[in-house]
């Protein structure tokens, strides 16, 4: 089956498509994007990546580049044509445009916005309960990673050095031993006295969509969580460990730097909340199709 791209405005065959060589985006980074996740034809919280992208892009001052209502059209139509039917992921990139290069915005750019959907395997519960080892280093990101830019190399460099080590995920720290997220997840942690903590939304950390779900689902079920930076420390001493992401939902941390965290498994908490999120999407898909 050939899969479909979408670029400024076509669709086209995915292993033909491309971008102008002087698309700011390309040479500068100046663009921003979403991963929404796909379940039937289903997008999982797509009204909160849509405000994540205006807020991203209304920092950026990078306009839309249609409107709202026709961009979920387009997302829906990449959806049906990529044929997919399970569990998928959407990829959507808007850049500043294509201008002679020159770091100032140009006078005339038009946004040029990107998209590629892909079919996935199914969620993997057991994998996730499971777990994955994390390794920390420093978080050497621009002061900025509240916005959902393509600017990503330092979590590139950080994610390939985690893969290196054999691990899944890198915690960033901060200039004072924080952790404030990992390189393409929020990071949690259940602390030696029971507290659910992860860092506060505020501009040192990407405010997750999966992260609020979490927040949200917790807070239904009568657990509050602290919103506050902990330390590398307190996350090694820490009861539970997990991580949240669109594609990895909610994921058990079982080791911090080869330090064992918990029972080398997903903790009582992490195995809720991985349940009451599986059953949140699972609800979601069930309800009337979007769009
Ligand atoms: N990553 N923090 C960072 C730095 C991220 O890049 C992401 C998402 C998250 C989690 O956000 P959300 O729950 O909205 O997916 C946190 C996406 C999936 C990616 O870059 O592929």
């Amino acid at each position: 089956m050939s899969r479909i791209a979408y670029v400024d405005g076509r669709y086209v065959a995915h292993r033909h498509a491309s971008v102008h060589p002087e698309d700011r985006g390309y040479q500068f980074a100046d663009g921003v994007y979403e991963v929404v996740a796909v379940l039937g034809d289903h997008l999982i919280d797509e009204e909160q990546h849509l405000d994540r992208l205006q807020r991203s892009l209304s920092e950026l001052r990078i306009r839309w580049p249609m409107s709202r209502a026709a961009l979920r059209l387009v997302m829906r139509e990449m959806i049906r044509r990529n044929r997919i039917r399970g569990q998928g992921a959407l990829y959507l990139q808007i850049t500043r445009g294509v201008a002679p290069r020159n770091h100032a915005f140009p006078a005339e750019a038009k946004p040029v916005m990107v998209m590629t959907a892909r079919s996935l395997p199914p969620f993997d519960f057991e994998a996730a309960r499971r777990g994955v080892k994390v390794i920390s280093l420093p978080d050497e990101r621009w002061r900025r990673p509240d916005i959902k830019s393509v600017s990503l190399l330092p979590n590139v460099l950080a994610k390939q050095r985690a893969f290196e080590c054999g691990a899944f995920e890198a915690w960033l720290l901060d200039d004072s031993g924080m952790v404030t997220e990992g390189t393409a997840s929020n990071a949690w942690i259940v602390n030696d006295a029971g507290d659910l903590v992860t860092h506060a939304a505020d501009r040192s950390i990407l405010a997750g969509i999966t992260r609020a779900a979490a927040f949200r689902l917790a807070a239904e079920h009568g657990v509050r969580p602290v919103e506050r930076p902990f330390s590398l420390d307190e996350a090694k001493r820490a009861r539970e460990a997990f991580l949240t992401s669109t594609t990895s939902w909610v994921k058990a941390v079982v080791s911090i730097d080869d330090t064992p965290i918990g029972a080398g498994t997903a903790g009582p908490l992490t195995t809720l909340l991985l349940d009451w999120y599986g059953a949140y999407v699972a609800a979601i898909k069930e309800g009337a199709p979007n769009g």
